[in-house]
């Protein structure tokens, strides 16, 4: 099988890492890819949102399978392009992708199917938005409407940051279109988690559960960012728990999406705050997250393709995915700069002497190479990802690897899974009375 991956970070990185293992791998690409997927698969140029560009290039690489790892080429509707033309594409369509595309979308459909979320309102110009700040206690959470690489929501702790933000978006307009419509909503408070599943609309193959570090430095002090790490441990999902979030969450998700006429299939993404009361969404995406990919895919020991070729074939409902008991982490090494401008073109040192470490591999985001060195290239630069029989020797593997790697201006934050080793048992919880129609739920996750 030729097997494409469009995109050009981590995720794409342990993608093309794990694709390429799989008994029906043949030729592997990337596009537009990076240095680490080039050491791995043979990259081509693409406009990754440009959805005839992109369907051009499978169709004269004879791509098999395309695999998308960002949002951007989902929403501009990359799957729909291929779809027509009769060729095999993993992910949502434009119109499911609107689950991530716009977060009014998001919301007004939680609100329709009554899926627990925070309390919220819409607000489409900034009188309406400042007069909504009255129904809300700081600290309030503004989103930007559509997508905004993790620079779209802003917790705001005083009702000036508040007005600041709502002004910086629907006034300065310093998202452009994204932000000139916004959602405002009550902060949760608890433990968040990333709950990924792969579907086909209906069956759900759940996949490992983890937590993503959104915030820049240590503590989750700091601004957002795309994510600073992850880690990947059985420990933070009891199974109670999973079957809470796929009956209140991921199932009237999917009976909500076929009920409006739009099916949704791929990779979805639930990013959670388990609340006093439950679990609640933050937000969906349409694929898989980084740096949560990289860390769950060093977890997965079925063959991926396996799993893909039941998704297509409607036998999603009759395969398993198994994964590795052990716990995986991964650390993102950042640029000086990032999530702001990142400084780029500082050379890498280090990085083959971190994975020859036992149970360590490192993913490239930002990477390229110039003169035979590599170099920095982005804001994410490597996300380095361990593997262990517990969390702690994951994490203490993870960091003694990374400790092996430099480049000017490097961060990184230095408690990536510290939560998950002092994690205490869920409080017990009254039993949600939302009842929403099953579809199968299988796949269960067959640890192995
Ligand atoms: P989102 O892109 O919507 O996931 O937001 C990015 C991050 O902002 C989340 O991972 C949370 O850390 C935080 N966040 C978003 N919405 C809320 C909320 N309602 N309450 C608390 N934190 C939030
Ligand atoms: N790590 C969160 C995301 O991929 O959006």
């Amino acid at each position: 099988m030729k097997i494409l991956v469009i995109g050009a970070g981590g995720r794409e990185h342990a993608l093309v890492w794990k694709l390429r293992e799989s008994q029906h791998m043949e030729e592997i690409y990337g596009a537009p890819g990076n240095a680490g997927i080039a050491q791995e698969a043979e990259c081509r140029p693409v406009e990754v949102s440009n959805p005839a560009a992109v369907l051009e290039l499978a169709q004269s690489l004879g791509a098999d399978l395309t695999v998308i790892g960002p949002e951007a080429p989902l929403v501009a509707g990359v799957v729909d392009e291929f779809e027509k033309a009769g060729r095999w594409i993993v992910g949502p369509t434009k119109l499911a992708a609107r689950l991530e595309g716009s977060k009014i979308f998001a919301k007004e459909f939680m609100r329709r199917h009554r899926i627990p979320t925070a309390r919220f309102a819409v607000a489409e110009r900034f009188d309406q938005a400042i007069r909504a700040l009255d129904d809300f206690r700081e600290p309030v959470v503004i989103k930007a409407d559509g997508l905004a690489a993790g620079k779209g929501v802003v917790v705001a702790r005083r009702r000036e940051e508040a007005e600041a933000a709502l002004d910086a978006f629907m006034r300065q307009k310093t998202l452009g279109a994204a932000g000139e419509r916004v959602v405002i909503e009550e902060c949760l408070k608890g433990e968040e988690l990333s709950f990924m599943v792969l579907t086909d609309g209906r069956a759900v193959v759940p996949l490992a559960p983890a937590q993503d570090h959104k915030s820049l430095l240590d503590n989750d002090q700091g601004p957002n960012t795309g994510g600073m790490g992850a880690f990947s441990d059985e420990a933070m999902l009891p199974e109670r728990l999973r079957s809470e979030i796929l009956r209140v969450i991921v199932t009237p998700t999917l009976a909500g999406m076929a009920a409006e006429g739009v099916p949704y299939r791929g990779f979805l993404y639930c990013g959670l705050m388990l609340t006093a009361e439950g679990p609640k969404v933050l937000e969906y995406n349409v694929r898989l997250g980084d740096p949560e990919a990289q860390a769950i895919l060093m977890r997965l020991r079925s063959d991926l393709v396996d799993l893909l070729l039941a998704l297509r074939q409607g036998q999603l409902g009759a395969v398993d995915a198994h994964w590795t008991p052990n716990p995986a982490v991964c650390v993102v090494l950042a640029a000086k700069g990032y999530p702001g401008a990142p400084e780029t073109g500082q050379v890498i040192s280090g990085y083959e002497e971190a994975e020859a470490r036992a149970g360590v591999k490192v993913f490239h985001a930002g990477t390229r190479v110039v003169n035979h060195q590599l170099v920095t290239a982005g804001g994410r630069v490597l996300g380095v990802t361990a593997i262990a029989e517990d969390l702690a020797a994951a994490i203490e593997r993870a960091y003694a690897a990374v400790r092996k790697i430099h480049f000017d201006g490097m961060h990184y934050r230095t408690d990536i899974g510290a939560k998950g080793l002092r994690r205490l048992p869920l409080e017990p919880r009254p039993p949600n009375r939302l009842r929403v129609p099953n579809p199968r739920i299988t796949g269960s996750l067959g640890v192995t």
